[in-house]
């Protein structure tokens, strides 16, 4: 298969493969469109089974991309980049520096930032070859907390959508992953007053939840299985797919995580089902909306424009209706967008 007729192509504009000799760096930067300006998504680092799973994952992340910066209202395209590698045993300080190097060699045509597998002192180490790395720690370092301020904003609008109520007070939320952002918003939705079943590979952050807000805990695999209002997807990509979709008894999904549909078709299977699926790149702008800013906004400024993300979701669910999935509605919009910037700006 070439990149031109692979599924997850896309029309995008820009896939550029990386290698280094020296520290045997494979990075795949991926730019899907770039019409609001220069790419800007997250570097993942991750131990990817084949080099097509890594192409697969950074052709589909990049496209969301376009669409969640489009919809954030921030002058960024879609771009994503991948390493291939174990970020516990395969990363160093010459690993990113040797990709620091690569992507300046794209003089700016992508702008790099944390994901899963990176953290602030990659982006560190990034910056000292490039200009085009953010969220270093002499900007604003973790988008997490505004990511997961968002996504609570959009649990509440759908909440008040779907159950008709104003609040989360007592609804039942379960979230799958208490990592940098899932952590993160348990604590808000705790403060909101809500319910929280959690789960988290990591047994200390699960007794850490159970300790401090008071979250039933349970294993892994039975988060498909819980009865809630409220199912928030904040570990990896791709949990809701054909194995889990027959499980699920929630009546909403919405999470930090990025593509949690396996298939697009997934999102048809999840209104079937009468859940409604918010789309994981309306939800979780707020951490590039911050990042996106960082250098020209203050936090306060940057947290009012992440509080957009509420009327945000409310536009696209109220849109959604007569069998409108929201997920159709959201990149619509997003593309109407993009569209209205071509004509402005490319008109003769
Ligand atoms: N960090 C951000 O600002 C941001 C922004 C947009 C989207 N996202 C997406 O949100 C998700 C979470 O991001 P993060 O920064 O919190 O990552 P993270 O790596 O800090 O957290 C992920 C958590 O999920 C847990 N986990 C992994 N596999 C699991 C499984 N099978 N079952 C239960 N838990 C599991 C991990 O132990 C970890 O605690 C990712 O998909 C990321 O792409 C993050």
């Amino acid at each position: 298969m070439t990149l031109f007729t692979h599924e997850a192509f896309d029309d995008h504009e820009f896939v550029h493969h990386i290698h280094d000799a020296d520290t045997g760096l494979r990075a795949i930067v991926a730019v899907h469109n770039a019409t609001l300006g220069p790419g800007l998504g997250g570097l993942r680092m991750f131990n990817y089974a084949s080099d097509d799973e890594a192409l697969t994952d950074v052709l589909r992340l990049s496209r969301g991309m376009t669409y969640k910066n489009a919809l954030a209202g921030i002058p960024y395209g879609g771009g994503k980049a991948v390493i291939l590698g174990d970020p516990a045993s395969d990363k160093s300080p010459a690993l990113m520096y040797a990709l620091g190097r690569a992507l300046n060699k794209l003089n700016g045509h992508y702008i790099t930032a944390e994901d899963v597998g990176t953290t602030v002192a990659d982006m560190d180490y990034i910056r000292k070859e490039t200009p085009f790395a953010r969220g270093t720690s002499h900007g604003v370092g973790d988008p997490s907390p505004f990511t997961a301020k968002g996504v609570r904003h959009a649990i509440h609008a759908a909440v008040k959508s779907k159950l008709g109520i104003d609040n989360v007070e007592g609804v039942k939320i379960s979230i799958q992953g208490l990592g940098n952002v899932g952590y993160a918003l348990a604590q808000m939705l705790h403060i909101d007053g809500a319910t929280l079943i959690v789960t988290d590979v990591n047994a200390v952050r699960l007794a850490q939840a159970k300790n401090e807000m008071n979250a039933t805990t349970v294993k892994p695999d039975e988060i498909y299985d819980v009865k809630c209002d409220v199912f928030a997807p904040c570990a990896m990509g791709a949990s809701i797919n054909n194995q889990t979709i027959g499980r699920l008894k929630a009546l909403i999904v919405c999470g930090a995580a990025n593509n949690q549909l396996a298939l697009s078709k997934h999102g048809q299977d999840l209104h079937n089902k009468g859940i409604l699926y918010v789309p994981d790149f309306v939800a979780n702008a707020g951490g590039v909306i911050n990042i996106a800013l960082e250098d020209s906004a203050t936090s306060d400024v940057i947290m009012a424009r992440v509080d957009e993300i509420r009327g945000t979701v409310d536009e696209i669910l109220e849109r959604a209706t007569d069998g409108n999935l929201p997920l159709d509605v959201a990149e619509a919009l997003a593309m109407d967008r993009i569209h209205q910037y071509r004509a402005e700006t490319r008109a003769a």
